[in-house]
């Protein structure tokens, strides 16, 4: 038989009482209705985890005034200012634990709170916490096809689709569950690159199984969004043109909308890719982007509904010998002008990085270039070029630099973070979304260590002021373990896992260099004459992209003193350095290394870094459960066998490249 998908976080295994237990004994409502669908599931939940972690069963009453001694816990609604919307808060005094919010959804979150607390085997006696999410929308994009396929997915097929049939089943529900407890609100579960069946989701072919499916997730506190064809209108049997401002196609639209929204009233409205990597969008009409969203939006406004727009739009069939056109500029000469143009219901939503979820990427100057649009953050937890999760690569590190980055588009609140809360602009619509790395293998995440990813981005979204230390902590006990050995080994793996990846792989923010289409192993000039315009310039004398203004002018889409940071060589972060410039071999870092020998270094550092995690890993054995061990130990040998493999053919290019040997005299090819 099948072995049934693992619960991740949620296992609600044994626990130490820590004083807990009491507060499950007896649990009330007060002012919210039991039968409220959120409700509903979170009191389901409050049971099963009390059976399960606390051996304990809940008695849920509803909170009469006159009691008196009321010791357990009280769900309660409030109306104080310092809960927001989708916020809750916790307290406790002498026996009693109140959790009050304003809504279900922010009940629902602190209840997953106290969950949590549990699970972690700590005490909340005494405590006082209140916590309002930092990010209106915290979103997971699922790049899955109705096919059961998955771009870029490491982790088996589609839990959402097989066949060209959307499955509402268990698992739906569990996922649901497993987001939402980490405070995701938002979901969209079909593909951006919207092809054949797909297009037919806002049709009456798929209506009924999408509705089902926008429910569960409506009990879970998540809108549900899909991905839109902008072409859809010539696909699906209306006017033969997808032209945003033709009036034909207007009325298509109004009236598919309409059809949409009747059929699915919950849904969050739609996320679109546009004239990008071959999909159509308007600039096929001579149309702006800005004509493509606010048409949809305008038309979805009165249903409550939101565009969400990639910026992703650059292009894709560049010449390579030509040093002017540069990918990275893309995104914001394609949308800088139109600030200010979009409507209030469009949301845009930029990469981290002005090239494409590379390992290491300086932010893309449209965050916080834009100042007056709506902006939305887009990161990829699926490893597409970061290891496919079959290396470990903790991501969270990496996402604290990119919220940590300060834009200097206003004098102050001007990081990423602030940008895309809304703290910077005071505008509701932004947030943050990943591309998810699920899928329907049993540990959800093919590598059981990416599922910290899973779990880290939503806790990061919901509250970007954790740092990743906490949240890779929280995930090991919750997941793997809460004996202290067993945390300080992971922790020990988890926590340099990017830069170890970076170390082996592509230096010094250069990017790429992967297998090309596939994006797993190394090939150094596998894009380097290519159409994508992903190019590292090597010759025998350096390498890198001159950025600055002598060479393509993408530095000056900062705000200054970004610019002048990353166009003079000496104050460029090092770890950036080949981005933005192309440096000689022999030019000396801050470490007193020449370029190359950093290169040698980096990369024999990088295996060995990988051959202590696996002695780290191999001393669990025993320590954790059995299945676990058993396919991490096994991915952790394919990550030794890429990192040697990386290790040695970008050493052996550059030293072929520039003649110049390692000082150490190690094996080079
Ligand atoms: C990358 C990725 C594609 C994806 C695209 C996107 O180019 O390789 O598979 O469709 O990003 O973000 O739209």
């Amino acid at each position: 038989m099948a072995k049934k998908w693992t619960q991740l976080w949620l296992q609600y295994k044994p626990r130490k009482d820590c004083g807990n237990k009491g507060y499950f004994e007896n649990v009330w409502i007060c002012g919210f209705s039991a039968e409220h669908k959120i409700v509903v599931n979170l009191l389901k939940e409050v049971e099963k985890a009390a059976a399960g972690m606390l051996d304990v069963h809940p008695d849920f009453k509803e909170w009469s005034a006159d009691e008196t001694a009321h010791t357990g816990m009280l769900l309660c609604k409030s109306e104080v200012s310092h809960i927001g919307a989708e916020g809750y808060e916790i307290s406790e005094k002498a026996g009693l634990l109140t959790v009050s919010a304003r809504e279900e959804k922010g009940l629902l979150y602190g209840v997953f709170h106290v969950l949590r607390q549990v699970a972690l085997e700590q005490s909340v006696s005494d405590c006082y916490l209140c916590i309002n999410p930092d990010n209106p929308l915290r979103m997971y994009n699922h790049w899955d096809n109705m096919d059961g396929s998955i771009e870029r997915g490491y982790s088996g097929e589609s839990f959402f689709f097989a066949n060209n049939e959307v499955i509402v089943d268990e698992r739906i529900e569990d996922y649901a569950r497993l987001v939402a407890s980490v405070g995701i609100n938002a979901v969209v579960i079909n593909n951006v690159n919207v092809k054949d069946n797909a297009t037919w989701l806002i049709t009456d072919r798929y209506f009924k199984d999408v509705a089902k499916m926008a429910e569960i997730f409506e009990g879970y506190g998540i809108k549900m969004f899909l991905c839109l064809n902008f072409a859809a209108p010539m696909e699906l049997g209306g006017p033969d043109s997808a032209d945003p401002l033709d009036p034909e196609v207007r009325r298509w639209w109004e009236k598919k909308m309409e059809e949409v929204f009747e059929a699915i009233p919950n849904l969050g409205g739609f996320l679109v890719k546009a004239d990008s990597e071959g999909r159509p969008g308007p600039f096929s009409y001579g149309r702006t982007q800005a004509d493509g969203a606010n048409m949809l939006a305008d038309i979805i406004k009165d249903y409550g509904g939101i565009i969400i727009w990639r910026c992703f739009v650059y292009n894709c069939t560049q010449d390579w010998r030509d040093y002017k056109t540069d990918r990275a500029r893309a995104g914001y000469d394609n949308f800088i002008q139109m600030d200010g143009d979009y409507h209030d219901n469009v949301i845009l939503q930029i990469k981290n990085g002005p090239m494409d979820f590379q390992i290491r990427e300086p932010i893309s100057p449209l965050l916080g270039g834009l100042v007056k649009t709506n902006q939305m953050l887009e990161v990829q937890i699926a490893q597409e070029y970061t290891g496919h999760q079959i290396d470990v690569c903790y991501l969270i590190p990496m996402f604290k630099e990119i919220l940590d980055f300060r834009t200097y588009c206003a004098k102050e609140d001007d990081t990423v973070a602030d940008i895309i809360s809304g703290r910077t602009f005071g505008n509701k619509n932004c947030g943050v979304a990943a591309v998810c790395n699920t899928g329907n293998d049993v540990n959800w995440t093919g590598n059981d260590l990416a599922a910290a990813n899973f779990y880290g981005f939503a806790r990061l979204a919901f509250q970007t002021s954790l740092t990743a230390e906490e949240i890779a902590e929280e995930w090991i006990r919750m997941t793997i373990s809460c004996e202290q050995e067993v945390i300080d080994t992971l922790m020990g793996i988890l926590l340099p896992s990017r830069e170890i990846y970076e170390n082996y792989t592509s230096p010094l923010g250069i990017g790429w260099m992967v297998v090309p289409h596939e994006h797993y192993g190394c090939s150094v000039d596998g894009y380097e004459y290519s159409r994508w315009g992903t190019y590292h310039r090597a010759d025998h004398l350096g390498l890198g992209v001159d950025r600055t203004y002598n060479g393509t002018g993408f530095v000056g889409q900062y705000h200054e003193p970004n610019v002048s940071m990353y166009n003079a060589i000496g104050t460029c972060p090092e770890e950036l350095l080949l981005f933005f410039h192309h440096v000689p071999y022999t030019y000396q870092l801050k470490s007193g290394k020449s370029l190359i020998q950093h290169i040698y270094d980096s990369h024999f550092e990088g295996v060995e870094q990988v051959e202590e995690m696996i002695l780290a890993w191999e001393s669990l054995d025993g320590k954790i459960d059995a299945d676990v061990h058993r396919t991490v130990s096994e991915r952790f040998q394919r990550q030794l066998l890429n990192a040697k493999e990386w290790r040695d053919q970008v050493n052996s290019y550059f030293y072929r490249k520039s003649g110049i040997p390692d000082e150490k005299g190690r094996k080079i090819y």
